[in-house]
């Protein structure tokens, strides 16, 4: 039996969340209140699909990793029917924390303090003194707290502690293209989680990141140091892999206004949002004279044929967000997770895939994508904590309750009755994040 609580949440008194979001402006408490982010834990990370992990990661019966949602931990576990299972990760009889490893491969997870037993489907199998503990049935109710839905698209595996809403694919809606395009990049149509996966902790509330994945007013002026580093040593370019893709992200952040404007911004329902590439033709082109990117594009057309292989390559995205929690690289085969710890406290785990089937040196490229973009030590990411700890900072107290949220919102056009699309510089993308938030964060029946 589940003791999930949703449906069942405590409201604190006094919390109007609908007063919090306006259409062109938030008010400070959605980033900085104990009570909205302990709210959000209820009613968003449990209620909506929470991507927690890849099928990659665990493939044989008996294989478990560590995930979370929100600021719960879960153990998601193979079952040996090849099915998934998601628990609590606390032991049913005095709460310990069951499992401390992220990742491995059992029979049954034991206790450490007074060693019950569990089996992979959640059951407890044994404890010892049984006789102590009351009844013999009562050992079937004594399981762990089951999440009630977990499952795999593509893949990508997503969890909810809910049996209403969407069904996954309706929830990604336009987004699992984002999903598709990277699978499909790969010349098998498998991924391989490989390559380890780096963490960042910053100052600040999970959706700063969420929010400024896509802002394109803020790369000139934050990533500025990093641009002109970048400028100043060409030579980095040539020592940089296939592409120069390091030295080319520095750079890129050094597009113009006018030039971010014309990147487009999509915004579908439920927050989810991606905006168009922007690297420079001229990396494309260099990449496309390259050895290794000669032999993937053969193995790529031999999977789909060349006209599918051209198009799965056309799709050109940089960040594909899925909110609340996912942001999607497909070109370099990269994800980066978002994990609140507190309202005020963030861990960012990001990771790439291999794609199998692939030359071996395509992975290289996702590993340094990585390392440039989402690493303690990349001089891109490190700005952007950096701006995120000042706007805690800033939001954290005053006597102005309101940020501003309505850059472009005249000019935001709508493609339909759950899209819309924006110019780069819009904040339409933020908007869309925080109607989501509202969405989730309203009670539902
Ligand atoms: S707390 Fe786990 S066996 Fe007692
Ligand atoms: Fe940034």
């Amino acid at each position: 039996m589940s003791a999930s609580t949703s449906g069942a949440d405590t409201v604190p008194s006094g919390l109007d969340v609908s007063a919090l979001v306006q259409p062109s402006r938030v008010h400070r408490a959605v980033y900085t209140d104990a009570d909205v982010f302990a709210l959000e834990q209820e009613r968003i990370f449990r209620r909506a699909w929470v991507f927690v992990g890849h099928d990659s990661e665990l493939p044989a019966p008996g294989d478990y990793i560590l995930a979370h949602m929100g600021t719960q931990e879960i153990i998601l576990v193979r079952q040996s029917d090849g099915g998934l299972a998601a628990f609590e990760n606390r032991c049913s009889h005095r709460g310990a924390r069951l499992v401390v490893q992220p990742k491995g491969q059992t029979q049954r997870f034991t206790c450490s303090y007074h060693a019950w037993s569990f089996r992979t489907d959640g059951g407890l199998q044994s404890m010892p003194l049984p006789q102590g503990y009351g009844a013999e049935s009562a050992l079937s109710e004594r399981g762990l707290t089951r999440i009630r839905q977990v499952q795999s698209y593509r893949g990508f595996i997503f969890a909810r502690d809910s049996d209403g809403g969407p069904e996954l694919s309706a929830f990604l809606g336009g987004l699992a293209s984002a999903l598709d395009n990277m699978v499909d990049r790969s010349p098998s149509g498998r991924l391989v989680q490989r390559g380890g996966k780096l963490q960042m902790l910053y100052r600040g509330n999970w959706k700063m990141f969420m929010e400024n994945a896509v802002d394109l007013v803020h790369p000139m002026f934050v990533h500025g140091g990093a641009v002109m580093v970048a400028r100043k040593h060409p030579e980095l370019a040539e020592q940089d892999g296939i592409t120069g893709q390091t030295a080319q992200m520095l750079l890129a952040n050094g597009l113009l206004l006018n030039e971010w404007e014309s990147v487009a911004l999509h915004a579908h329902d439920s927050g989810h949002v991606y905006m168009g590439g922007f690297y420079r033709e001229g990396v494309i082109a260099a990449q496309r004279q390259d050895p290794v990117y000669l032999a993937y594009l053969a193995a790529l057309e031999q999977c789909h044929g060349p006209e599918k292989a051209r198009e799965v390559l056309a799709m050109d995205r940089f960040n594909n967000l899925i909110w609340p929690s996912l942001s999607v690289n497909a070109r370099f085969q990269a994800v980066r997770m978002v994990q609140p710890l507190a309202v005020d406290q963030t861990l960012i785990t990001s990771y790439c895939f291999a794609m199998e089937g692939a030359p071996a040196e395509m992975h290289e490229l996702s590993l340094r994508f990585l390392n440039t973009a989402s690493s303690p030590g990349s001089l891109v990411a490190s700005d952007d904590l950096e701006i995120f700890e000042r706007c805690q900072r800033g939001l954290s107290e005053g006597l102005n309750d309101w940020l501003d949220t309505g850059r472009g919102m005249a000019d935001d056009r709508t493609m339909g009755p759950t899209y819309r699309r924006a110019q780069g510089t819009s904040e339409l993308p933020i908007r869309h994040q925080l109607q989501a938030w509202l969405h989730w964060m309203e009670p539902h029946a």
